[in-house]
């Protein structure tokens, strides 16, 4: 019998003795708080007055009289506790409503309504203009890209930023460089790695020309005053930039609502300052405006130097404000390498300290760890900076090789190359605890068969596969689901799990739960198949069967899809 089937049951019984409508029976049937009580519980308070007599005893009374054993079908236990009868619905039609739930709901399957109505701002990547993009700022935006989705899936607003680094000092010494230089670049389809030999260039002749760096200062300072043609430059440096980094998210399938970067806030950071100097915060220290954080063990905030120069700080401190009022979220993630925690923690404070109590509970610093490449450590073209682009390209070559030994013939073998790449990168990041350092092993991040994101594509293509050679739509959910055997049910059963997975991700920013679940989802289900054949002569058994793989692929395809990993069909 099907859980709803037996909750009639139960709602028909209870009204027959009662009295009460089974409307009003079914309005008044409660989940139980704890697990252990049970399914279903069904409250004796509003009968008391009616009856005369305590809860406690109308539910005992309920319980000898409706369900003493034999057990209606469907149930495997009915106790009263405390006022309460609680009833515990048979394992098998649990799962067969579980499993029911799943093949209705499909990818919606795990969707809730309990962020309807709040407001989560998302800044994530936040990559630097005029620097090839790097392997630490793939970090950041795979997270806060699967943050994002995860959000939406449980019915949050979601507002995702880049915060670009495209203002400060270094734009000035860029701008000195490209006077110097520029005309020896041609500013090509790389041009992105043009301004950063330009950039490394200036530091490397600085370092014996000291008159180069002040010359950077007043570049900088000229485009801060607003200067035509340095702003100009800084526009051409901005778009060459972007038009890189587009192609990389485009890549990842990552998108933003805002790309509005440092260089946004440049007319906004006045007021600010005023405030906190009317508010007594600011204090001067060597011609410096700084606040004092001592009390709070922190060394000062610096917000403006002696030449009047705003800083890194001073910039996210007015965005925290600017967004606040702008969006007026309920929470906000900054998804940032740990290396920036004390940053975080001071401008928050500072934050916090202007009179925004709502700081402390809704901004936050989803700090991460480092990604390194074990054994080979990759060199880039500068030394320490690792570019996307270099680990892409190794990754890629790795992953052709692995399509087109597992599919000889294969047509789309490049689209499919690519789409096993990005697993293989973003996985190996995603199931890693996010303060744990990333290490990345080459041989280990492709294996079909390891813990990995291609291993998960390859099960997702196999389910596929089966569903096209069992060449048939699924009967409809009428069919008899209770023919799930043991085996089908030990599988099944963890399909139970997926949505509180998703709440447990958005609660502790944590992607690592939905990949560990997922790998375990789809552990099982390989297991189950090296022992049991799935499509056989037996009709009944082998529609159940399909039922089940059927659920599993939808899961899996759902949760590959949260991360930012493509559920192939065939590779
Ligand atoms: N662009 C910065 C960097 O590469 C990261 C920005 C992080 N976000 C922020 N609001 N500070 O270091």
């Amino acid at each position: 019998m099907s859980a709803d089937a037996t909750r009639k049951k139960i709602v028909a019984l209870i009204a027959a003795e009662t009295k009460l409508s089974p409307t009003e029976v079914v309005v008044m049937l409660e989940k139980p708080k704890q697990e252990a009580h049970g399914d279903l519980a069904f409250p004796c308070f509003r009968l008391a007055k009616t009856m005369r007599k305590a809860p406690p005893v109308i539910a005992a009374e309920l319980k000898e009289k409706l369900f003493a054993p034999p057990l209606p079908e469907g149930l495997a236990k009915v106790e009263p506790v405390a006022g309460y009868l609680n009833f515990t619905l048979a394992t098998d039609t649990v799962i067969t409503d579980l499993l029911r739930q799943v093949l209705e709901q499909g990818g919606s399957y795990g969707s809730m309504t309990e962020g309807k109505g709040r407001k989560v701002v998302l800044e994530y990547s936040s990559v630097n203009i005029a620097k090839p993009f790097g392997i630490g700022h793939l970090r950041s935006t795979i997270i806060g890209a699967a943050l994002n989705r995860v959000y939406r899936k449980l019915g949050y607003e979601t507002i995702s930023i880049n915060h670009l680094g495209d203002w400060g000092t270094q734009f000035g010494k860029l701008i000195a460089a490209y006077r110097l230089w520029g005309s020896e670049y041609e500013f090509a389809d790389n041009a992105i790695y043009d301004l950063y030999d330009l950039y490394v260039r200036f530091h490397e002749a600085a370092k014996s020309d000291p008159a180069l760096e002040e010359k950077g200062r007043e570049e900088f300072r000229k485009l801060e005053s607003g200067d035509t043609e340095n702003e100009r430059l800084w526009r051409r440096f901005h778009d060459y930039s972007m038009r890189d980094f587009n192609r990389i998210y485009e890549q990842l399938g990552v998108r933003f609502d805002y790309l509005t970067g440092e260089s946004f806030y440049q007319e906004r950071m006045t007021p600010v300052i005023e405030k906190l100097d009317k508010q007594h915060l600011l204090t001067v220290s060597e011609g410096a405006a700084i606040v004092d954080l001592t009390e709070y063990d922190m060394p000062p905030c610096l917000l403006k130097k002696s030449d009047d120069a705003t800083l890194y700080a001073t910039r996210d401190l007015t965005a925290l404000l600017y967004r606040k009022d702008t969006f007026n979220f309920d929470k906000i993630l900054y998804v940032v390498g740990s290396a920036q925690k004390l940053h975080f923690r001071q401008f928050f404070k500072v934050a916090e300290l202007m009179g925004n109590e709502w700081v402390a509970e809704q901004a936050v610093h989803v700090d991460f760890g480092w990604v390194k490449f074990s054994g080979q450590m990759m060199s880039s073209r500068a030394g320490t900076l690792i570019f996307f682009d270099d680990v892409f390209a190794k990754a890629r070559e790795t992953a052709l090789e692995i399509v087109i030994q597992e599919n000889p013939g294969m047509d789309n073998v490049d689209w499919t190359a690519e789409k096993v790449t990005i697993a293989a990168l973003v996985f190996t990041q995603l199931k890693v605890r996010r303060n744990r350092d990333v290490n990345f092993v080459w041989e280990d991040a492709f294996s079909f068969r390891g813990a990995t994101g291609p291993y998960l594509q390859y099960t997702h293509a196999r389910l596929t596969s089966l569903a096209s050679k069992y060449g048939k739509p699924l009967p409809d959910l009428s069919a008899d689901l209770l023919l799930l055997g043991d085996e089908e049910k030990q599988v099944t059963k963890r399909l139970e799990a997926y949505p509180a997975k998703i709440k447990q991700v958005a609660e502790s920013y944590e992607t690592s739960f939905l990949a560990e679940y997922l790998l375990d989802l789809a552990a099982a289900i390989n297991s189950y198949w090296q022992r049991i054949r799935i499509i056989t002569d037996d009709e009944k058994a082998t529609t159940a069967r399909m039922q089940m793989a059927y659920a599993v692929r939808v899961v899996i395809a759902d949760g590959l899809r949260l991360l930012g990993i493509e559920p192939l069909k065939r590779m």
